[in-house]
């Protein structure tokens, strides 16, 4: 049983509260701190919270205060982070961890100079449905990853600071994108080093400096490449999907619009549909449970079952720190218009990886390059002669 400090009353804080207190679990919210008291005083009513506080430093270092949970601007997670350190609090950090690597660099060093227990709340990889292919991908199911494409896409976000790159650290490349280059990581393998990036970045609707649509490829050093696109100016609500392809298989996951409930209202009398919804009338795509299918509930169980078992979580500041230096990395790419080299300052995995190859006998001579059953029932291989190299075919 462990009790937490939420910092920052707003949207995510609200899908954090909601996950640890509204669910009858072991964990909860001890205290919740915002700068403003009567919203403390409000969010702390309306999820069952005993204390509140405008002192960010009282909610940290409250003795019964076990793990410190930031949801709080980009901006603030540095000095959130480095309060909890000097604290000797566990810590768990919303995404993006730092609006560049620099400051994940330093968040990543001062909760591992404390020794404490770290974080990354990457909500986007513990979806039931993301567990599940991330288990059959891990066990084989789809062979070796080739290519993974992730698409984040809503119409803009809801607070001020967002729009505001000082405070925000970059626009929707940082906001979205560090959720797909996470996902890309753990279906490609979060051993395997990412080496280089090429994005393309650009402001095309909002009257913004930050970027509000982004592309990009992470190229892995075994050959493997993550495809991220992400957008502030789609409309239509949020699209979430995820694409895998591998040398025996294929996954592909819609993690919101779609989810297999649809709804039609003439009146639209319900109010809130869904996050970012653009309408409440019409055919409308409702999502069940949403702090269940955005990962929210399955990331806290392994966050404070990490806890209990004083060990790190699947996802950390490490994974954070990776992710800020691809976007850092995206960035640059997106100012040169070429690939450029992803710098890791800290590397954890394998070094040298060899690039994906599958090789499929055929017999002495030959190796299979395909085979297909035709329409008038032929079956027809492609065969590639292991001395010469030529290619030819065969039908039976
Ligand atoms: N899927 C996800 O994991 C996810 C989704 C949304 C937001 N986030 C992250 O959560 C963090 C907070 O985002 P949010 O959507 O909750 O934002 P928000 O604007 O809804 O709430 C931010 C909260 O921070 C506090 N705050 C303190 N100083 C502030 C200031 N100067 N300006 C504004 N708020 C201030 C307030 O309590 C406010 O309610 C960001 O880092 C964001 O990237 C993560």
């Amino acid at each position: 049983m462990a009790r937490a400090a939420i910092l920052g009353a707003g949207f995510i804080g609200d899908f954090y509260a909601y996950s640890i207190n509204g669910r009858r679990g072991r964990d909860s919210v001890g205290v919740i701190w915002s700068r403003s008291a009567e919203r403390a005083e409000a969010f702390a009513a309306k999820h069952g919270i005993p204390r509140w506080t405008t002192s960010m430093h009282d909610a940290i270092s409250d003795p019964d205060v076990d793990v410190v949970i930031i949801g709080l601007p980009n901006n603030m997670h540095l000095e959130a982070v480095r309060i909890a350190a000097s604290e000797g609090k566990n810590v768990f950090c919303t995404k993006p961890l730092g609006r560049n690597a620099a400051e994940a660099f330093e968040m990543l060093r001062l909760v591992e100079k404390a020794g404490v227990i770290h974080g990354y709340l990457e909500d986007l990889v513990y979806p039931p449905k993301t567990m599940k292919a991330l288990q059959a991908v891990r066990s084989g199911a789809i062979g070796q990853v080739t290519w993974t494409r992730s698409r984040e896409t809503h119409p803009g976000p809801h607070s001020a600071w967002f729009w505001t790159k000082e405070v925000s650290g970059g626009g929707v490349l940082l906001d979205m994108g560090c959720h797909c280059i996470e996902i890309a990581r753990n279906y490609i393998g979060k051993d395997i080093k990412p080496a280089a990036v090429m994005c393309w970045a650009d402001t095309l609707v909002k009257p913004i400096d930050a970027e509000d649509n982004a592309l990009g490829w992470v190229k892995y050093e075994n050959g493997a490449i993550g495809q991220f696109e992400v957008s502030w100016t789609f409309r239509g609500g949020m699209d979430l999907r995820d694409e895998v392809m591998g040398t025996e298989g294929t996954v592909w996951i819609n993690n919101f619009l779609r989810t297999g409930f649809e709804m039609f209202s003439a009146g639209g009398k319900g109010g809130y549909v869904a996050e970012k919804a653009e309408s409440e009338k019409g055919w409308l795509f409702p999502v069940g449970d949403e702090a269940a299918e955005l990962g929210y509930i399955d990331m806290f169980a392994d966050m404070f079952g990490s806890l209990e078992r004083g060990v790190l979580p699947a996802e950390t500041f490490y994974d954070g720190y990776i992710v800020n230096e691809i976007t850092d990395a995206c960035y640059r790419s997106a100012r040169s218009g070429k690939w450029e080299p992803v710098e890791l300052k800290v590397w954890r995995g394998r070094e040298k990886t060899e690039r994906i190859s599958i090789v499929h006998d055929y017999d002495d001579e030959h190796i299979l390059v395909k085979e297909e059953t035709l329409p008038d029932g032929r079956v027809k291989k492609i065969l590639k002669n292991r001395k010469t190299g030529e290619i030819s075919e065969l039908s039976l």
